[in-house]
């Protein structure tokens, strides 16, 4: 196999604009490009500003002043960008079906298919493809039938493919660390060689101990499978914490028993609103769904629970704030800090956020919400409902303190760190009173809260109801 000199991604999101900056800085001789069919996001990309970077993760704009233009470039000529790569990840966006068949269940593989078409057509010679988006098991199969389908692959030249998969584990937010120092790197496929290339890659800068091959199944299914078992635990640590709230235990002093045995570990232990981000409910789902359909109706209800509490914990927070506020929020103005599903990402995607606002405005509140990286843009896009009257019931503010104004009550909502060293005395003039704290991500400190007499629910905090 000749070696591999050009690659190319196809997805310029989350994943394929921090993983292909990575590989460009510790790999000088690869030619990398991302390309996508989203103009702006290019546009984004190549911004000589590089805080209108279409992704934040801490650590990526300093790699990208150093490849940026020189190995590492980002364009919409997706065919052209096929055709002179020798290797090409497919980095797209698989989001759970809408509608039709396996809608809510399984995963939307419209654009997986449409990459597959694309590289069919444009590819030349011998082309190694990499399942890097997360997929369901047995994606790779489809891809590699259509590659290989004559009625696509229609002209003479003898055009081959290899399909491996090697899924990201990377988190956001954390993005650039967790690629610079994977705890794994997992290379599923039935070709040796062309795993062997993609290994070349990584081992410019992974241990080869943490380099893994694996057949094409068992990759696949072991993204699905982790992202399960990390959602599983905060669903675990979220049922816990309404148990505290009733019986006077606190949520962090148990997280914190529980994760010293070295059985369990401490990570992953830390309630909150419910997990959110684009991948572990769409994961999960595609888990029960594949349950399901091989008959594993035992399994599929096992993991279902673990959305289900997801689901419930975002409701359960949202009903506790409409009890204390006296069951009535029309006119009340409430503070929202944050809206990112966590820190130091400008990701909402199934953020709890959403949810909770949403049933805000349904009990007639206004809001005003204040995030570090998330634009009004996107938070006018997440909160628009079809239903909802003309009015815009809320407000994004770019001043931390002026959200308090005249509010009744503050949501925090994200753990930005700035959230975790507010001056409350500062706060306490502007507000309504009673004025209430709800805290769902244990950041505030109960003492400072209670001493200037302001009411506070915490998440799991049985000694603070
Ligand atoms: N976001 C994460 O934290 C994360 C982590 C690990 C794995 N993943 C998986 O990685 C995949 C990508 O996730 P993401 O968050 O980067 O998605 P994203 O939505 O941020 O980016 C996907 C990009 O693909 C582009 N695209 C779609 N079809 C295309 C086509 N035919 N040609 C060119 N461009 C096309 C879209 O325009 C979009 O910009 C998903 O399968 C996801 O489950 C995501």
């Amino acid at each position: 196999m000749k070696p591999i000199k050009k690659i190319c991604c196809i997805g310029a999101g989350y994943v394929g604009g921090p993983t292909m900056a990575v590989i460009a800085k510790n790999c000088p001789n690869l030619e990398v490009e991302v390309v996508d069919i989203n103009e702006s996001r290019i546009k984004a990309w190549n911004d000589t500003n590089l805080d209108n970077l279409p992704v934040f993760e801490p650590g990526l704009s300093e790699i990208l002043k150093d490849v940026r233009n020189k190995n590492l470039t980002f364009s919409t000529n997706v065919e052209y960008s096929i055709k002179k790569s020798d290797m090409i990840f497919i980095s797209v966006n698989t989001p759970i079906k809408k509608k039709g068949m396996g809608a809510g269940q399984t995963s939307d593989l419209r654009w997986v298919e449409s990459c597959a078409r694309q590289i069919s057509q444009s590819a030349k010679g011998h082309t190694i493809v990499v399942e890097k988006s997360t997929l369901p098991v047995k994606t790779a199969q489809t891809i590699k039938e259509i590659l290989d389908s004559p009625s696509i692959n229609n002209s003479n030249e003898d055009r081959t493919f290899s399909v491996l998969s090697n899924p990201e584990f990377l988190a956001e937010g954390t993005a650039i660390s967790d690629l610079v120092n994977p705890d794994r790197v997992l290379i599923g496929g039935d070709d040796l060689e062309a795993m062997n290339a993609l290994k070349e890659i990584y081992i410019k800068w992974v241990p080869e101990s943490k380099i893994i091959f694996t057949n094409l199944w068992s990759s696949e299914l072991s993204k699905l499978s982790a992202n399960a078992f990390l959602a599983q635990r905060i669903s675990s640590i979220n049922s816990l914490s309404a148990i505290c709230e009733v019986t006077g235990a606190e949520i962090g002093d148990v997280s914190d028993a529980v994760g010293m045995d070295s059985r369990i570990g401490s990570k992953f232990l830390k309630a909150g609103p419910g997990f959110g981000g684009s991948c572990f409910k769409k994961d999960i789902l595609n888990l029960v769904y594949l349950s399901r359909f091989y008959g594993l109706n035992e399994v599929a209800d096992f993991w279902q629970e673990t959305v289900e509490i997801n689901s419930w914990q975002k409701t359960r927070i949202y009903k506790e704030i409409v009890a204390r506020l006296f069951g009535n929020l029309a006119d009340k103005k409430i503070a929202i800090l944050g809206f990112a599903f966590k820190e130091n990402t400008n990701d909402t995607r199934e953020s709890p956020a959403i949810d909770i606002c949403k049933n805000l405005l349904d009990e007639g509140a206004f809001l005003n919400i204040h995030d570090c990286k998330v634009n009004e843009e996107t938070i006018d896009k997440d909160l628009c409902r079809k239903k909802s009257s003309n009015r815009k019931m809320w407000a994004c503010k770019k001043d931390v303190y002026s959200v308090f104004e005249d509010a009744h009550a503050v949501i925090l909502m994200t753990e930005w760190s700035i959230y975790k060293t507010l001056d409350w005395e500062k706060i306490l003039p502007v507000v309504k009173q009673p004025f209430w704290v709800f805290d769902t991500r244990l950041i505030v400190n109960p003492k400072v809260i209670k001493n200037l007499g302001i009411n506070l629910w915490q998440l799991g905090n049985g000694m603070n109801q």
